[in-house]
């Protein structure tokens, strides 16, 4: 009903504006006020964390995106190593596991059966199962050794938003705490990313209250075949992401590369006026990568493509080459995805409605998928 909406005309608009108290609910009594991480919750004790010899994220779709953004912050802030994959094909190549692989287990609903397999397996295999998960008492988290809920609260459209993002909060707390407990020679980048990370829901709603010229331009875009999505490290799985959306709402052809492959073989793709979007890491973190990607939007702008530039406040390298210029706060390099994956929702949402598709029950798809 109209009531249950808010006052929106979708579910979907509504749970996009809902994240940055998302955000912080997923955050509350999780950080206390000196900057220490506390996930009691987490019923693996502190011991067995430090002899965790390898962690494995296993999930489907948008939560496999969160996992994939998961494993550049484990293995940067533990340097234990990580390795993500989706839940479907993990079982199936007979995967390497014992009692020290900390698995992770990232879903919405709790009840993907792809993702119920993988874990189960897993278990079989004597690994220790870490769900992350935003619905209390549903499957995966009660088959799992320890679960970290999400407070995302119901998400209700078929595209996945609010719960990606608190999804993400969850992957950080968690690479964050493995840092803690086994001390890693990041001590000091972690208490300054717990700092950044507690008021990253200001930063969510900022980019909320900008996306009127993202509206604009999707609407403009309701007539095209194809839009591709490139981005590098983390921005990688936000392009993926976005690529993701676009295919649920607008039944559109959209791709996410690694800016890097583009030379391998994508390339061939870009043609006059084609929308690429493409997500630019900070030019402070990893300014190599941002040089790189630079000459990348250069590239595909010379062979006429019309490029969709989202970059950090104040990253003035991309301006000469930005079709359209999407601008977020700056943020640590590993935290970005929090706040460049939302212009890439709206953008989606509004293409949608422009294309006259269903919204919140795009066709074919259902919210949670229950058969393997
Ligand atoms: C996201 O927009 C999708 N509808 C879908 O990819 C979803 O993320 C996937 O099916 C996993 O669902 P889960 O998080 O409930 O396990």
């Amino acid at each position: 009903s109209a009531a249950e909406k808010d006052g929106y005309d979708y579910f979907m608009l509504k749970e996009i504006a809902e994240q940055p108290k998302a955000v912080a609910d997923t955050l509350l009594g999780r950080i206390d006020a000196q900057g220490a991480l506390h996930l009691d919750e987490v019923r693996i004790p502190a011991a067995v964390l430090r002899e965790v010899t390898k962690v494995v994220v296993v999930a489907c779709g948008t939560a496999y995106h969160a996992g994939m953004i998961a494993k550049y912050a484990i293995e940067h802030w533990t340097r234990i190593p990580c390795e993500t994959e989706l839940a479907s094909e993990f079982r199936y190549r007979d995967p390497i596991l014992d009692q020290r692989t900390l698995v992770i287990a990232i879903s919405q609903s709790g009840e993907t059966m792809d993702t119920l397999m993988a874990l189960r397996h897993a278990r079989e295999q004597g690994a220790k199962v870490l769900a992350i998960c935003n619905t209390n008492g549903s499957t995966i988290p009660r088959e799992s050794d320890a679960v970290l809920y999400t407070h995302a609260g119901p998400e209700v459209a078929v595209a996945s938003t609010k719960a990606f993002l608190t999804q993400l909060v969850a992957c950080y707390l968690v690479a964050l705490y493995l840092g803690q407990v086994r001390g890693t020679k990041w001590g000091d980048e972690i208490n300054s990313v717990v700092g950044e990370l507690a008021h990253i829901g200001t930063e969510v709603d900022t980019v909320l209250g900008t996306m009127e010229p993202v509206r604009e331009l999707a609407r403009s875009l309701a007539d095209k075949d194809t839009v591709l999505f490139l981005g590098r490290h983390v921005g990688f799985p936000v392009a993926l992401e976005g690529a993701l959306k676009l295919k649920e709402l607008a039944y559109m052809h959209a791709e996410g590369f690694a800016a890097g492959e583009l030379k391998h073989g994508p390339i061939a793709l870009i043609e006059p006026d084609l929308p690429v979007v493409v997500v630019v890491p900070s030019p402070r973190g990893r300014s190599v990568l941002h040089d790189k990607i630079v000459s990348n939007i250069q590239e595909i702008r010379a062979r006429g493509a019309r490029t969709i530039v989202v970059a950090e406040e104040g990253d003035e390298a991309v301006v000469p080459y930005a079709d359209h210029l999407i601008r977020v706060p700056a943020t640590p390099t590993l935290l970005q995805p929090l706040v460049a994956t939302v212009p890439l929702q709206v953008f989606a949402c509004e293409l949608a409605t422009a294309r006259g598709n269903e919204v919140d029950q795009p066709r074919n798809l259902a919210k949670s998928v229950t058969v393997e």
